[in-house]
Protein backbone atom coordinates (compact mmCIF):
# COMPACT_ATOMS: atom_id res chain seq x y z
CA UNK A 1 0.00 0.00 0.00
CA UNK A 2 1.46 3.40 -1.01
CA UNK A 3 1.77 5.69 1.74
CA UNK A 4 2.41 9.79 1.90
CA UNK A 5 6.22 9.26 2.56
CA UNK A 6 6.90 6.28 0.22
CA UNK A 7 10.24 6.49 -1.83
CA UNK A 8 11.58 9.22 0.25
CA UNK A 9 15.01 9.15 2.69
CA UNK A 10 14.83 11.17 5.93
CA UNK A 11 17.50 11.79 7.63
CA UNK A 12 17.12 12.49 11.57
CA UNK A 13 20.16 13.97 13.35
CA UNK A 14 19.73 12.92 17.47
CA UNK A 15 17.49 9.50 16.52
CA UNK A 16 19.26 7.13 19.36
CA UNK A 17 16.30 7.83 21.60
CA UNK A 18 13.67 10.86 22.46
CA UNK A 19 11.97 12.92 20.50
CA UNK A 20 14.21 11.93 17.25
CA UNK A 21 13.51 8.06 17.55
CA UNK A 22 9.73 9.55 18.09
CA UNK A 23 10.12 11.51 14.88
CA UNK A 24 12.16 8.39 13.00
CA UNK A 25 9.06 6.00 13.67
CA UNK A 26 6.58 8.65 12.54
CA UNK A 27 8.07 8.56 9.42
CA UNK A 28 8.68 5.22 9.02
CA UNK A 29 4.95 4.71 9.44
CA UNK A 30 4.18 6.99 6.64
CA UNK A 31 6.88 4.79 4.70
CA UNK A 32 10.08 7.04 4.63
CA UNK A 33 13.31 5.27 4.82
CA UNK A 34 15.37 6.30 7.77
CA UNK A 35 18.92 7.75 8.52
CA UNK A 36 19.04 7.75 12.09
CA UNK A 37 22.82 9.78 13.76
CA UNK A 38 23.92 9.09 17.16
CA UNK A 39 26.71 9.89 19.18
CA UNK A 40 27.17 7.72 21.90
CA UNK A 41 24.16 5.19 22.21
CA UNK A 42 25.56 2.59 19.91
CA UNK A 43 22.99 0.11 21.35
CA UNK A 44 19.61 2.40 21.75
CA UNK A 45 20.63 3.58 18.03
CA UNK A 46 20.65 -0.12 17.09
CA UNK A 47 17.35 -0.61 18.35
CA UNK A 48 16.00 2.09 17.05
CA UNK A 49 16.71 0.99 13.52
CA UNK A 50 15.80 -2.62 14.09
CA UNK A 51 12.27 -1.12 15.16
CA UNK A 52 12.31 0.89 12.29
CA UNK A 53 13.20 -2.17 9.66
CA UNK A 54 10.03 -4.09 11.38
CA UNK A 55 8.13 -1.46 10.09
CA UNK A 56 9.04 -2.47 6.74
CA UNK A 57 11.17 0.50 5.73
CA UNK A 58 14.92 0.60 4.99
CA UNK A 59 16.59 2.18 8.36
CA UNK A 60 20.30 3.07 8.91
CA UNK A 61 22.30 4.56 12.08
CA UNK A 62 25.44 6.78 11.29
CA UNK A 63 27.88 7.36 14.20
CA UNK A 64 28.50 11.56 14.00
CA UNK A 65 29.50 13.69 16.52
CA UNK A 66 27.40 17.03 15.35
CA UNK A 67 30.13 19.23 17.26
CA UNK A 68 32.44 18.76 14.51
CA UNK A 69 31.21 20.98 11.70
CA UNK A 70 33.57 19.22 9.28
CA UNK A 71 31.72 15.89 9.80
CA UNK A 72 28.52 16.83 7.96
CA UNK A 73 29.59 16.05 4.51
CA UNK A 74 30.55 12.57 4.96
CA UNK A 75 27.67 12.07 6.97
CA UNK A 76 25.08 13.55 4.16
CA UNK A 77 27.52 11.38 1.44
CA UNK A 78 26.50 8.20 3.55
CA UNK A 79 23.03 8.80 3.62
CA UNK A 80 22.61 8.88 0.00
CA UNK A 81 25.48 6.36 -0.79
CA UNK A 82 23.72 3.65 1.32
CA UNK A 83 19.57 5.04 0.65
CA UNK A 84 20.22 6.46 -2.54
CA UNK A 85 18.75 9.85 -1.96
CA UNK A 86 17.85 12.85 0.51
CA UNK A 87 14.53 14.24 0.78
CA UNK A 88 14.16 15.40 4.63
CA UNK A 89 16.69 16.75 6.71
CA UNK A 90 15.08 16.75 10.30
CA UNK A 91 18.04 18.81 12.41
CA UNK A 92 16.83 17.54 15.77
CA UNK A 93 20.22 16.47 17.78
CA UNK A 94 21.23 19.02 20.34
CA UNK A 95 22.52 19.31 24.23
CA UNK A 96 20.85 21.78 26.50
CA UNK A 97 23.81 22.38 29.10
CA UNK A 98 22.42 25.23 31.22
CA UNK A 99 21.48 26.15 34.43
CA UNK A 100 23.77 28.76 35.46
CA UNK A 101 23.60 32.34 34.90
CA UNK A 102 26.28 33.78 32.46
CA UNK A 103 28.08 35.49 35.95
CA UNK A 104 28.04 32.70 38.06
CA UNK A 105 31.72 32.23 38.80
CA UNK A 106 31.98 28.16 38.00
CA UNK A 107 30.38 28.63 34.59
CA UNK A 108 31.91 26.38 31.77
CA UNK A 109 32.36 28.45 28.89
CA UNK A 110 34.06 25.68 27.32
CA UNK A 111 31.29 23.43 27.38
CA UNK A 112 28.66 26.65 26.70
CA UNK A 113 31.22 26.83 23.37
CA UNK A 114 31.10 23.41 22.71
CA UNK A 115 26.78 23.35 23.05
CA UNK A 116 27.25 25.86 20.28
CA UNK A 117 28.84 23.58 18.10
CA UNK A 118 26.53 21.02 18.23
CA UNK A 119 23.34 22.96 18.55
CA UNK A 120 24.14 25.17 15.12
CA UNK A 121 27.46 25.15 13.98
CA UNK A 122 26.36 21.46 13.34
CA UNK A 123 22.98 22.34 12.05
CA UNK A 124 24.02 24.98 9.82
CA UNK A 125 27.06 22.58 8.70
CA UNK A 126 24.13 20.08 8.09
CA UNK A 127 22.15 22.46 6.34
CA UNK A 128 24.76 23.55 3.95
CA UNK A 129 26.02 19.94 3.14
CA UNK A 130 22.19 18.75 2.29
CA UNK A 131 21.23 21.47 0.51
CA UNK A 132 23.78 20.22 -2.31
CA UNK A 133 21.59 16.64 -2.34
CA UNK A 134 18.44 17.00 -1.72
CA UNK A 135 15.86 17.56 -4.74
CA UNK A 136 13.34 20.39 -5.69
CA UNK A 137 10.75 20.28 -2.73
CA UNK A 138 12.83 18.60 -0.33
CA UNK A 139 12.51 19.61 3.35
CA UNK A 140 14.45 21.18 6.02
CA UNK A 141 12.81 20.96 9.61
CA UNK A 142 15.05 22.24 12.52
CA UNK A 143 14.12 21.51 16.13
CA UNK A 144 14.12 24.62 18.28
CA UNK A 145 12.52 25.47 21.69
CA UNK A 146 10.39 27.63 22.90
CA UNK A 147 13.29 29.49 24.71
CA UNK A 148 14.56 30.39 21.21
CA UNK A 149 11.85 32.87 21.04
CA UNK A 150 11.34 33.84 24.90
CA UNK A 151 13.44 33.28 27.69
CA UNK A 152 11.34 32.57 30.65
CA UNK A 153 13.61 31.96 33.41
CA UNK A 154 17.16 32.87 33.94
CA UNK A 155 19.71 30.42 33.41
CA UNK A 156 19.56 29.63 29.65
CA UNK A 157 21.76 32.08 27.98
CA UNK A 158 23.61 30.44 25.83
CA UNK A 159 21.15 26.82 24.82
CA UNK A 160 18.20 29.85 23.98
CA UNK A 161 20.39 31.75 21.79
CA UNK A 162 22.01 28.64 20.02
CA UNK A 163 18.24 27.68 19.12
CA UNK A 164 17.62 31.61 18.47
CA UNK A 165 20.52 31.58 15.67
CA UNK A 166 19.09 28.52 14.06
CA UNK A 167 16.03 29.95 13.64
CA UNK A 168 17.49 33.09 11.92
CA UNK A 169 19.75 30.74 9.86
CA UNK A 170 16.56 29.04 8.71
CA UNK A 171 14.60 31.90 7.24
CA UNK A 172 17.33 33.04 5.54
CA UNK A 173 17.86 29.54 4.41
CA UNK A 174 14.07 29.50 3.32
CA UNK A 175 14.51 32.62 1.11
CA UNK A 176 17.89 30.86 -0.53
CA UNK A 177 16.14 27.58 -1.83
CA UNK A 178 12.94 29.15 -2.22
CA UNK A 179 13.23 28.61 -5.98
CA UNK A 180 13.77 25.39 -5.54
CA UNK A 181 11.05 25.22 -3.33
CA UNK A 182 12.67 23.90 -0.57
CA UNK A 183 10.77 24.52 2.70
CA UNK A 184 13.02 25.18 6.01
CA UNK A 185 10.82 25.39 8.80
CA UNK A 186 11.66 25.59 13.07
CA UNK A 187 9.31 23.37 15.21
CA UNK A 188 9.72 25.15 18.75
CA UNK A 189 9.78 22.51 21.25
CA UNK A 190 8.33 23.30 24.89
CA UNK A 191 9.23 20.65 27.67
CA UNK A 192 9.55 17.32 26.97
CA UNK A 193 9.45 14.07 28.85
CA UNK A 194 12.98 13.08 27.55
CA UNK A 195 16.50 12.19 28.83
CA UNK A 196 17.12 16.03 28.34
CA UNK A 197 14.14 17.15 31.02
CA UNK A 198 14.91 14.02 32.94
CA UNK A 199 18.31 15.84 33.99
CA UNK A 200 16.84 18.11 35.91
CA UNK A 201 13.25 16.77 36.44
CA UNK A 202 13.26 15.88 39.89
CA UNK A 203 14.56 19.61 41.15
CA UNK A 204 13.21 21.60 37.85
CA UNK A 205 12.53 24.99 39.05
CA UNK A 206 8.61 25.67 39.35
CA UNK A 207 8.67 28.55 37.38
CA UNK A 208 9.22 25.73 34.23
CA UNK A 209 5.84 24.28 34.43
CA UNK A 210 4.74 27.60 35.67
CA UNK A 211 5.74 29.24 32.33
CA UNK A 212 3.53 26.71 29.93
CA UNK A 213 0.03 27.95 29.37
CA UNK A 214 -0.55 23.86 29.42
CA UNK A 215 1.17 22.88 32.84
CA UNK A 216 2.62 19.46 31.73
CA UNK A 217 5.31 18.53 30.12
CA UNK A 218 4.70 17.51 26.22
CA UNK A 219 4.99 13.81 24.84
CA UNK A 220 7.57 13.49 21.90
CA UNK A 221 4.81 12.29 19.74
CA UNK A 222 2.99 15.65 19.93
CA UNK A 223 5.62 17.11 19.14
CA UNK A 224 7.03 14.70 16.11
CA UNK A 225 3.13 15.51 14.55
CA UNK A 226 4.39 18.40 13.86
CA UNK A 227 7.63 17.72 12.53
CA UNK A 228 5.61 14.79 9.79
CA UNK A 229 3.64 17.53 8.76
CA UNK A 230 6.01 20.07 7.79
CA UNK A 231 7.94 16.92 5.98
CA UNK A 232 4.71 16.47 4.15
CA UNK A 233 2.93 17.78 0.84
CA UNK A 234 0.52 19.50 3.13
CA UNK A 235 2.98 22.09 3.95
CA UNK A 236 4.31 22.68 0.68
CA UNK A 237 3.93 26.61 0.89
CA UNK A 238 4.86 26.81 4.32
CA UNK A 239 8.81 28.13 4.52
CA UNK A 240 10.88 30.55 6.96
CA UNK A 241 8.39 29.46 9.68
CA UNK A 242 8.37 28.73 13.05
CA UNK A 243 5.73 26.32 14.57
CA UNK A 244 5.28 26.48 17.93
CA UNK A 245 4.72 23.14 19.84
CA UNK A 246 5.05 24.40 23.46
CA UNK A 247 2.21 24.43 25.49
CA UNK A 248 1.76 28.09 25.79
CA UNK A 249 5.19 28.96 26.43
CA UNK A 250 5.85 31.48 23.75
CA UNK A 251 1.96 33.18 23.93
N1 LIG B 1 13.48 17.80 26.15
C1 LIG B 1 13.00 19.05 26.21
O1 LIG B 1 12.38 19.46 27.19
C2 LIG B 1 13.19 19.96 25.01
C3 LIG B 1 12.52 21.19 25.01
C4 LIG B 1 12.64 22.02 23.92
C5 LIG B 1 13.42 21.64 22.84
N2 LIG B 1 14.08 20.44 22.88
C6 LIG B 1 14.87 20.08 21.70
O2 LIG B 1 14.36 18.87 21.17
C7 LIG B 1 15.41 18.15 20.49
C8 LIG B 1 15.45 16.71 20.98
O3 LIG B 1 15.71 16.73 22.38
P1 LIG B 1 15.48 15.44 23.30
O4 LIG B 1 14.82 15.95 24.52
O5 LIG B 1 14.91 14.33 22.53
O6 LIG B 1 17.02 15.13 23.66
P2 LIG B 1 17.70 13.83 24.25
O7 LIG B 1 16.69 12.89 24.77
O8 LIG B 1 18.77 14.31 25.17
O9 LIG B 1 18.38 13.16 22.93
C9 LIG B 1 19.39 13.88 22.28
C10 LIG B 1 19.77 13.19 20.99
O10 LIG B 1 20.79 13.99 20.37
C11 LIG B 1 21.94 13.18 20.18
N3 LIG B 1 23.16 13.98 20.34
C12 LIG B 1 23.57 14.67 21.42
N4 LIG B 1 24.76 15.23 21.19
C13 LIG B 1 25.10 14.90 19.91
C14 LIG B 1 26.23 15.15 19.09
N5 LIG B 1 27.29 15.86 19.53
N6 LIG B 1 26.23 14.65 17.84
C15 LIG B 1 25.21 13.91 17.37
N7 LIG B 1 24.12 13.61 18.12
C16 LIG B 1 24.08 14.10 19.38
C17 LIG B 1 21.86 12.09 21.21
O11 LIG B 1 22.66 10.98 20.79
P3 LIG B 1 23.25 9.93 21.87
O12 LIG B 1 22.06 9.11 22.34
O13 LIG B 1 24.24 9.14 21.12
O14 LIG B 1 23.83 10.74 22.99
C18 LIG B 1 20.36 11.81 21.20
O15 LIG B 1 20.01 10.99 20.11
C19 LIG B 1 16.69 18.96 20.75
O16 LIG B 1 16.94 19.79 19.64
C20 LIG B 1 16.32 19.80 21.97
O17 LIG B 1 17.10 20.97 22.07
C21 LIG B 1 13.99 19.61 23.93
Amino acid sequence: MSKLFSGKVALITGGSRGLGAATAAALADRGADIAITYVASEQKAQAVVEGLRAKGVRAIAIKNDQGDPTAAESLIREVTDTLGRLDILVNNAAVAWQGKTIDAPDIDNAAMDRQWAINTLGVIANIRAAVKVLPDGGRIISVGSGLGSRIGFPGTTDYAASKAAVLGYSKGAARDLGARNITVNVVQAGIMDTDMAAASKDNLPPIVLASHAIQRFATVEEVAAAIVYLAGPDAGFITGSVLNVDGGFTA
